[in-house]
Order: C-alpha cells, then structure tokens, then sequence
C-alpha cells in the first residue's frame, strides 16, 4: 500500500487562528510524524508526501527559509526514533539550488536509514512531476536509448522501485494535483479531504484506508 499526500493549507490554518503562516508549518512538520506513525501502524508500506514544490520558489523567501530550515530540523530530531522504528528516510526532488545543508541532511538521513524497511517515507522537496519527468528523460537521451517505452521511462524516475501510489491525499478542501508524482498517479485513487493538514487525523486516514477498500479498482478493465 502507498499513499501519496499533499499536505494543503497550513497558511490558512494558522490564518484562521492569528497566528504567522510559519507557525502552520511547524504544526504541519508535527504532523508528518505522527501519520508516519498512523500509516506504519496500518500497513502503509510507502508513504510519499509533498513538503517543497517546484514552485514554492515563489514564495517570499523568509518562508521559503523556513521551510528548508523546519526539514533540516525535523531530520536532526526525528532521525533516532525513525532509525529505531523502521522508517525508511527518502528524498525525491532536485538537489540544484537547495542550499548545502539542506542536501547534506538529505544525504545523510536516506544514509542513516537506507537498511530500514518497515515503512518508506518518501519526502518530495524541491519536486516537480514535469521536472521529474524532463530528467527522467534526458537521463535517457545521455544513457544513448535510442527508444523509450513505459518500463525504460519508469526506469528513470526519481524512486524506480516504488510502487505507483494506490491513493492520493490533499488535504484543505482544494482538488488540484499541483504537479505532484504525474507519472505515478495515473491509476490512483483520489481522496480530498475538507481539513487544513494541521487538523489531520489518525480517524481520517482510516476512513481512507476503508473507503479506497470499498472502490473497485478497474485499471481500464472491466
Ligand atoms: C501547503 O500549505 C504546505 C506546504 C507548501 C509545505 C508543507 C510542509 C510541511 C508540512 C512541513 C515539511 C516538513 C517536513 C519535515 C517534511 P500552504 O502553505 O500552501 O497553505 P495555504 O494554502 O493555506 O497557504
């Protein structure tokens, strides 16, 4: 089981409550750890979330610096206890432009963690579905593939091995996929939830889990 999420809306929960956006983001990097938790506890084997997009860039960079501080922080604090529960730390992104430290504690928690394998949790930073794709294939095109097919493109994502996303999360009522995992999510199940992500809970993603074993899964069949 892989569940994707976009976790939408921590400038509006913190709007909502007259505290600075930031402050939505600290309470949004809490919560990355407890639905590491929830999902490990449930059987989730991946679990890939949306931290950074491509297009965060355009934020004002004092929250764009918080952002990159917050995962550096979350790493330093949280690697131990995810050493010692089977998560599996991975990254999936663009290194170029993210400052140094950032891609030192990317290289180090994958590291610290990689023989880890009871969840696989799956941080998309500095990510862009288009962007993966683009040097998916020019990966290809240097590699002198003459012709490209599923298998070989897949071959070339980010994260090869792992499996499409059965389901797909955003959070905060708003029903986009803002570029997220495009190759991937061909045949995912879609689930909006109607709460900002601070205000996520362990009930709703078992009301997720229980739904999606409801849906019939078709995969363009009958
Ligand atoms: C969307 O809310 C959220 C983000 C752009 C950042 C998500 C990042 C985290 C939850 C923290 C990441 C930390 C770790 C450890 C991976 P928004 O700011 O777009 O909310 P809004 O739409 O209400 O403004």
């Amino acid at each position: 089981m892989h569940i994707a999420i976009i976790m939408d809306g921590n400038g509006r929960w913190a709007k909502e409550k007259g505290l600075p956006r930031v402050e939505g983001h600290r309470r949004g990097a809490l919560k990355v750890e407890d639905v590491t938790e929830w999902s490990a506890d449930l059987g989730v084997r991946y679990l890939t979330l949306y931290a950074f997009s491509t297009e965060n860039w355009r934020r004002p960079w004092e929250e764009v610096s918080f952002l990159f501080n917050l995962f550096v922080e979350f790493m330093k604090m949280k690697i131990r206890k995810m050493k010692r529960e089977g998560v599996r730390v991975r990254i999936i992104g663009r290194k170029e432009k993210l400052p140094k430290e950032v891609v030192e504690v990317w290289d180090w928690a994958e590291n610290e963690t990689k023989s880890n394998n009871k969840i696989d949790l799956i941080i998309a930073l500095n990510y862009g579905g288009r962007s993966e794709i683009i040097d998916a294939v020019n990966r290809i095109i240097s590699e002198n593939i003459e012709k490209a097919d599923e298998d070989i493109l897949r071959s070339h994502l980010y994260a090869p091995d792992v499996p499409d996303p059965d389901i797909v999360v955003r959070t905060s009522g708003e029903m986009r996929i803002s570029n997220f995992l495009l190759w991937q999510i061909a045949y995912s199940e879609l689930f909006f939830v109607d709460k900002y992500w601070p205000d996520f809970e362990k009930e709703d993603l078992e009301r997720i889990l229980e739904e999606f074993r409801g849906r019939h899964r078709r995969f363009g069949g009958l």
